[in-house]
Order: C-alpha cells, then sequence, then structure tokens
C-alpha cells in the first residue's frame, strides 16, 4: 500500500495533558520502519497545526464543550489533510490524539464514499452530545457528531452531514456507555459488541460477524481505535483507562482478521498519552496492532 501518515497532537477534546505527545510517541515507538518492512510505501505528512486556547477567556458558558472553538478549527484542517491524501489515492493513517480528532477524519474521508462503514474500537461509545455528556469532552462525542447529532460546529465540519450512517457502525469493545449514549444507540439500532459478546462468542466469531456486517453494504471501512479499547494492563497509558478490557493477543486477532478481509480503507489510532505511559509501552502495543492491520505475519 502507499500510506501516508498524518499526526494530531490534539488534547483539547479532553482534560488530561500529555495525549497531545501521542503522535511523537508513536513514530518513536517506530511505525514508519514496521510498515517499510512489510513492502509498504510511507510518507509522513507530518503534524496538523492544533491551536491553543486563550488561557484568559472563561469556558463559553452557553455550552457544555470545551475548547469547541479551537476542536473544530483543527477538525477542519485534519478534514483537509486527509481528503487530499485520498484523493492522491494514498491510505490515510492518522495518529492521535484524543479521539476528538476523529470528527475532522470522518470529515474528510467520508465525502469519497457514499456508504463509509465504521469501526469504532473502544471502550466507550463516544456517543455523547453537549446534552448528555457528563464531562463536556469533546473525545466522547465524536461518533455523535459524524452521524449529524450534536452541536452544529462540530456536526457541519466539512460542510456536510451526516458522515456515516447507524446501520454502516460496528462498536467493538464497549464497557462503559453513559445513560444518552444507550438511548442513542437501541434508537438508532447502532451495533455494538460490548465485552460481554467478546467473552461470550470469543473474538474470532465478533469480527467475523463485523465483517459480513459491513462487507456488502459499504464501499469503504474506517477503522477508529481507540487504545483504550485493550485492557488497560496491555495499554496503559491512556486518559480514560477502563478494566476488562480486549487483550492484546485478542487485538492482534482482530486486526489480521481486518488485514485478511482487505475491506480497511482509513485508520486512525488515538489516545495514545505517554505522559500517563509506562516506558511507551502503549505507542509500542499500537505499533505492533498496526503492522498487524496491514498484513504483518510471523510466517
Ligand atoms: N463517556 C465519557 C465522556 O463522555 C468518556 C469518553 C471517553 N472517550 C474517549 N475517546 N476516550 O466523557
Ligand atoms: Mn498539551
Ligand atoms: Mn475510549
Ligand atoms: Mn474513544
Amino acid at each position: 500500500k502507499e500510506i501516508t501518515i498524518i499526526g494530531v497532537p490534539m488534547d483539547l477534546g479532553q482534560t488530561r495533558r500529555g495525549v497531545d505527545m501521542g503522535p511523537s510517541a508513536i513514530r518513536y515507538a517506530g511505525i514508519v520502519e514496521r510498515l517499510e518492512d512489510i513492502q509498504h510505501e510511507v510518507q509522513d505528512f507530518g503534524d496538523i497545526h492544533i491551536g491553543r486556547p486563550d488561557g484568559f477567556q472563561a469556558q463559553d458558558p452557553t455550552h457544555n464543550l470545551k475548547n469547541l472553538k479551537e476542536v473544530a478549527e483543527a477538525s477542519e484542517k485534519l478534514a483537509d489533510a486527509v481528503s487530499s491524501v485520498i484523493a492522491k489515492e494514498r491510505f490515510p493513517l492518522v495518529l492521535g490524539g484524543d479521539h476528538s480528532i476523529a470528527i475532522g477524519s470522518l470529515a474528510g474521508i467520508a465525502k469519497h464514499y457514499s456508504n463509509l462503514g465504521v469501526i469504532w474500537y473502544d471502550a466507550h461509545g463516544d456517543l455523547n452530545t453537549a446534552e448528555t455528556s457528563p464531562s463536556g469532552n469533546i473525545h466522547g462525542m465524536p461518533l455523535a457528531a459524524s452521524l449529524g447529532i450534536g452541536h452544529e460546529s462540530l456536526t457541519s465540519i466539512g460542510g456536510y452531514m451526516p458522515k456515516v450512517k447507524p446501520e454502516n457502525i460496528v462498536i467493538i469493545g464497549a464497557r462503559s456507555l453513559d445513560e444518552g449514549e444507550r438511548e442513542l444507540i437501541k434508537e438508532k439500532g447502532i451495533k455494538v459488541y460490548t465485552m460481554h459478546e467478546i467473552d461470550r462468542v470469543g473474538m474470532t466469531a465478533v469480527m467475523e460477524e463485523t465483517i459480513a456486517y459491513l462487507k456488502d453494504k459499504t464501499d469503504g471501512v474506517h477503522l477508529s481505535l481507540d487504545l483504550d479499547g485493550l485492557d488497560p494492563m496491555d495499554a496503559p497509558g491512556v486518559g480514560t483507562p477502563v478494566l476488562g478490557g480486549i487483550s492484546y493477543r485478542e487485538s492482534h486477532l482482530a486486526m489480521e482478521m481486518l488485514a485478511e478481509s482487505q475491506m480497511i480503507t482509513s485508520a486512525e489510532f488515538v489516545e495514545v498519552n505517554p505522559i500517563l505511559d509506562e516506558r511507551n509501552k502503549t505507542a509500542t502495543v499500537a505499533v505492533a496492532l498496526m503492522g498487524s492491520l496491514f498484513g504483518e505475519k510471523l510466517l
């Protein structure tokens, strides 16, 4: 493949400092070499510029959305960058940054497809709006925004909405959902494999079903992988860890099955926070999973 890496040093979608260092940590863990070793042609676009909020300006009291202006501006820039990569028929590989960046990634990707599928590999649903969010953190809202639900500044990135249809989404690894997110999942009929299903039928069946569910009805599939989907034992460097997650081994299997399916057309790896990490373990796990996603095999 011809892959273009885009770094997004965004940490304004949540409040724990350090996730802006994620792209560097993933580069230092050797992502370019790892992909070149398996015969991909890799270009590094560099990082999207993220504005700093004016420290003297209080949170806008009219809404519950932290750093809305800066997140929206960065999302537009990322959308343009991702879209230009796809226009050159290259594979966009986006490195976060917190998960709010998915708003921009999807805005740049979805306009190139008529039925984009999305695999949301995450402990969370990220289906909040300003009204349902317990935190006001935009990294808990990108999937809702991409469905066209939420504040206009987030749903209208790229000048169109929605980016994705509810029936084209699969959430894998969920174990922490807020009340409003549960209601939205039921109302829209979004397919979710919680940890219960992963434990019960195993990752093999979950991925077989996911691939079968998306294969025929989509013309491209974006993988949005939040490292907190993994168990904190395997991926400790994340801002919102939740016990009881997907293992390192199950995650490799999932990536290998996606590689075999040849259905993934764009990907992002988010929420790597080196300040909370142990010797860059989480970025190293991210790079290993990207290896599997892009076809690395032992034999
Ligand atoms: N549901 C919580 C919230 O809305 C946590 C979201 C965590 N999201 C993430 N991308 N890590 O604040
Ligand atoms: Mn910072
Ligand atoms: Mn998460
Ligand atoms: Mn997330």
